[in-house]
């Protein structure tokens, strides 16, 4: 930026140059001429030339996303401009903190950035909050209902920690009582989930929450019914969505939960510490919020009270900016069904080795980009190790058992998957 405006002063152009720059906008020249670089939809190599957005290096093979996803170079780019916009420039800003071409993150409402997002979920943007994880946005809801002693919180044995501990505090502090239902690895099917958390409610249960996908096994719940059962019983349901957005389709007012936490980081493909929490506007005034500053008490925009949690990371807002308006341009059904159509080429293709035990719903109609299995003779670590050694490729290991929790994203290829299968294969012979 230094260098530029060296550049336009030895033009002459000084005076009107930096007027311009005092206008800090997202959309950089780079990030414009990557937008413009973007295959169009009908091309037959729509996705090899989409591969060229991302920086991942040729060489080697990421499948984990489901831990940390992959940043498009335009994310990148957005962050690392602003972040050295902070560090050159920025007493060329004019502190205004309604102005939406600058995130002040902690402390404006984001509606700007808010409303994509409840584009991509199809919810009303004010029951969202910007959140840095999923962990925090779980915390806000499990430390802001009022809950008394005795009461029931309905979860799964197979929740993420960052899902279920908040609760767990609770548990210890208030003596609520967290009941951890038993889900089979492999689930047959959505009735079989549906009947055991069915059988589980009692009248003393306030709170359900659950993995919408679950993430050490990668079934997809079925939300939009398990919901609807607890809403008959006036039972306050949460879903947990870290592995969804940017995985599966993910339509609130289908589901018909009260609340929602998720994050961009993991199926996004924006910087890590992005995160939101949706609850219902008709319920959300039931929240309190748990990190309070100024907007703590504003219940005509009730997401802006959970945004509003002090100074954050402005850049990384960037970055989520462009990695949304990414998503669109890809666009939504063409992102979800990728990375579905890969994810079933995987488990397809490893289904016909007999040697390969999947962890997996039965009903592939509950799977998407999340595939966990292993093979006889094999611990997760030592499968994770030998995908390296043979292929250069990294899926992550999950454990003893269960083996390889393996991602597939809309930068990974059908050659990938394929030789995957064949490393596969090659090591159940
Ligand atoms: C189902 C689930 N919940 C919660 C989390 C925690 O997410 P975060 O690290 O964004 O807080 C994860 C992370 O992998 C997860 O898979």
């Amino acid at each position: 930026m230094t260098t530029r405006r060296n550049l336009l002063k030895s033009l002459g152009l000084g005076t009107i140059a930096l007027t311009t720059l005092s206008t800090y906008s997202c959309s950089s020249d780079t990030q414009t001429a990557e937008v413009n670089s973007m295959p169009t939809h009908d091309d037959p190599e729509y996705w090899q030339k989409l591969r060229k957005q991302f920086m991942l290096s040729d060489d080697k093979v990421f499948f984990n996303t489901g831990t940390v996803g992959v940043m498009p170079r335009v994310v990148v780019e957005a962050v690392t401009k602003h972040l050295n916009y902070m560090a050159a420039d920025v007493a060329d800003w004019p502190y205004k903190d309604d102005s939406k071409e600058r995130f002040i993150s902690g402390y404006q409402d984001l509606m700007y950035i808010r409303t994509k997002v409840g584009k991509i979920i199809n919810c009303d943007p004010k029951g969202i909050a910007l959140t840095d994880n999923v962990t925090n946005a779980m915390s806000y809801i499990a430390n802001g209902l009022d809950l008394k002693e005795g009461d029931e919180i309905l979860t799964s044995n197979q929740e993420h920690p960052g899902g279920r501990c908040s609760w767990e505090v609770r548990e210890k502090r208030d003596g609520v009582v967290l009941k951890q239902i038993e889900i089979p690895k492999p689930i047959q099917s959505p009735e079989e989930v549906l009947d055991i958390v069915v059988k589980n409610f009692t009248p003393k249960t306030k709170v359900l929450m659950l993995s919408h996908i679950i993430s050490g096994s990668g079934a997809v719940l079925p939300g939009k019914e398990i919901c609807a059962a607890a809403r008959e019983r006036g039972i306050f349901t949460i879903l947990d969505g870290a592995q969804t957005v940017g995985n599966i389709r993910v339509d609130i007012q289908d589901l018909g939960c009260d609340a929602y936490v998720g994050c961009f980081h993991k199926w996004i493909g924006a910087p890590t510490g992005t995160g939101f929490m949706y609850v219902n506007p008709n319920r959300i005034k039931e929240v309190w919020t748990t990190v309070a500053s100024a907007q703590w008490d504003n219940h005509e925009d009730d997401g802006y009270r959970f945004t509003q949690r002090g100074t954050g990371n402005f850049s990384i807002l960037f970055g989520l900016d462009a990695a949304l308006d990414f998503y669109f341009q890809v666009g939504h059904e063409n992102w979800t069904d990728r990375v579905k159509f890969l994810g079933d080429r995987l488990r397809n293709g490893l289904a016909e080795n007999k040697k390969v035990k999947f962890f997996n719903p039965a009903d592939s109609s509950m799977c998407a980009g999340l595939s966990v299995y292993n093979i006889d003779g094999f611990t997760g670590e030592q499968l994770q190790d030998a995908y390296w050694e043979k292929g250069r490729m990294r899926p992550r290991n999950v454990g003893e058992v269960f083996g390889v929790r393996h991602s597939t994203h809309i930068f990974n290829s059908s050659d990938e998957i394929d030789k995957a299968i064949s490393i596969v294969n090659e090591l159940s012979a």
